[in-house]
């Protein structure tokens, strides 16, 4: 067999279907595995007869690939990416490079690529979403890392990625060092927060509304005809729809303790950094802290009473007033990983294209959507809009969405079912559409108990003031300075 044209380590789920992916769209791949018997089950089994070349050591398969080598990691991230970079350094020669395809945190890729660069390689940290099946069939792939390394693995990236309905690839150079693993992150994080959403809307269907899980599943499978057209939507259908063995819905026997990789995490984290309020997201982390404490949970429950949930009220109206409220949150939770997007690009010198990043999530990947074709079409429209919520389509949506949307929130909370995705979305809205908020009462509490100072309005910006409040106070004021 000739050389290959890629190799890739890590024969796990991923890693797997991904050379299968390659192999299909007419590459050669050359894998390993640090247990090799990986390796051979793999020749053996799914890769019999294909162009897919198996190596017993990292020699072997740096050896058995075509110049500039390319070789992807497909590894749990954290220290086994540190462990090969290490062990392939010395192995690969000037130019070739090192692609980090797993769910690594983006200042280890910015760590990284500066590391292999000194080297005299080149490095690409990427983010590849959609699970097993779109690893086989066509994930989205979100690269950033050394611009120079973009071009010898594009072919391949391009070809095995998801397309859109016009042929486009849900695959783009991202930016510089980490970039690409940024902007997955931001993925995850919407991920976090669409689920949740959906999982709010499902409880309020069950426990306000009464809704037979053949109704709720009905309701999905409309919805997904519809603009709340995803994959989210789609497998959340199917999931009301299973039944377990003795017929009943598998989902009601699941343990309600979620579980969580850190992704969603290391976005709310971003956020704080960067002084976003992504409350959505956040939100949707905790909601899943929370759900884990099954045990306290069940004890507060024998304690503490709410109201007991019940409707009154016009059943058909409120489930199309769901509807609307899925949407106006879901837009807000964009909204917000757009915005913490924009400011990192500031922060770390990324030239981010917003547009590619929707078209990016159109297809393959966890949050596919019909409403990402919106959001790309806003930034195709107007590439420099500052906010989601500001573009025409989006404005008037939010809008024609409120009334809904507030009647879903008010009623959940009066019948003491938790929405806090539902309810923070809202809260935002009604925050960021705000001339005036009460920080002024604010920076007037820390003036009085700090002189930290504050600004005045009828004063230019950056001239503070402090105030003796209570006559007894000195005239020193705090420094001024935010984080
Ligand atoms: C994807 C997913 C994936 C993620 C899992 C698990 O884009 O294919 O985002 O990368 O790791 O969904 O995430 P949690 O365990 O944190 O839910």
């Amino acid at each position: 067999m000739s050389k290959a044209d890629i190799g890739l380590i890590g024969l796990a789920v991923m890693g797997e279907n991904l050379v299968l992916n390659m192999e299909c769209h007419g590459f050669t791949v050359a894998v390993y595995n640090r247990t090799t018997s990986k390796v051979d089950n793999f020749i053996n089994g799914r890769a019999k007869g294909k162009n897919i070349i198996g190596s017993h050591s990292l020699e072997e398969l740096v050896a058995n690939l075509k110049k500039p080598r390319k070789v992807m990691l497909m590894v749990k991230a954290g220290k086994p990416v540190d462990d090969f970079i290490e062990a392939l350094i010395p192995l690969m020669e000037e130019g070739d490079i090192i692609i980090d395809g797993g769910n690594s945190n983006f200042q280890d890729t910015i760590r990284r690529t500066k590391y292999v660069e000194e080297k005299g390689l080149l490095f690409i940290g990427t983010g590849v979403s959609g699970g097993e099946e779109g690893a086989l069939k066509g994930p989205s792939i979100m690269p950033g890392g050394s611009p120079k390394a973009w071009e010898h693995v594009k072919p391949i990236f391009q070809s095995i990625a998801a397309k859109v309905e016009d042929g486009s690839p849900c695959c783009d150079w991202v930016g510089e060092n980490g970039a690409g693993h940024f902007v997955k992150m931001v993925h995850n994080g919407i991920e976090y927060g669409d689920m949740q959403l959906i999982c709010e809307t499902y409880q309020i269907m069950k426990d306000l509304l009464g809704l037979p899980y053949e109704e709720m599943h009905q309701i999905f499978k409309e919805w997904n005809k519809g603009e709340l057209e995803s994959y989210l939507v789609e497998i959340t259908r199917d999931i009301l729809a299973y039944k377990d063995a003795d017929e009943q819905p598998l989902v009601e026997k699941i343990l309600d303790a979620a579980g969580q990789k850190g992704t969603g995490k290391w976005t709310v984290i971003a956020s704080m950094e960067a002084g976003i309020p992504l409350t959505l997201i956040g939100e949707a982390v905790y909601a899943r802290s929370l759900s884990a404490l099954k045990e306290e949970r069940v004890e507060a429950s024998k304690i503490i009473s709410g109201p007991k949930p019940k409707f009154e009220g016009d059943k058909k109206q409120f489930i199309d007033d769901l509807k609307h409220a899925l949407y106006a949150s879901k837009l807000i939770s964009y909204a917000q990983g757009f915005m913490l997007m924009r400011e990192a690009a500031k922060e770390f010198g990324w030239k981010l294209n917003y547009g590619g990043i929707a078209l990016m999530w159109r297809g393959g990947c966890i949050i596919r959507s019909a409403f990402l074709g919106k959001i790309k079409e806003a930034f195709d429209k107007n590439p420099s809009l500052s906010n989601l919520l500001l573009d025409p389509f989006f404005k008037e949506k939010v809008e024609s969405s409120q009334e809904s949307w507030r009647r879903v929130v008010t009623t959940a909370i009066s019948n003491g079912i938790w929405v806090p995705a539902l309810s923070t979305a809202l809260n935002f809205f009604d925050g960021y559409r705000q001339e005036r908020l009460p920080a002024n009462l604010l920076q007037a509490q820390r003036d009085y108990f700090g002189a930290h100072t504050y600004e005045r309005v009828d004063k230019p910006r950056g001239e503070f003031f402090h105030t003796n409040w209570t006559g007894h106070g000195g005239t020193t004021s705090s420094t001024t300075y935010n984080v």
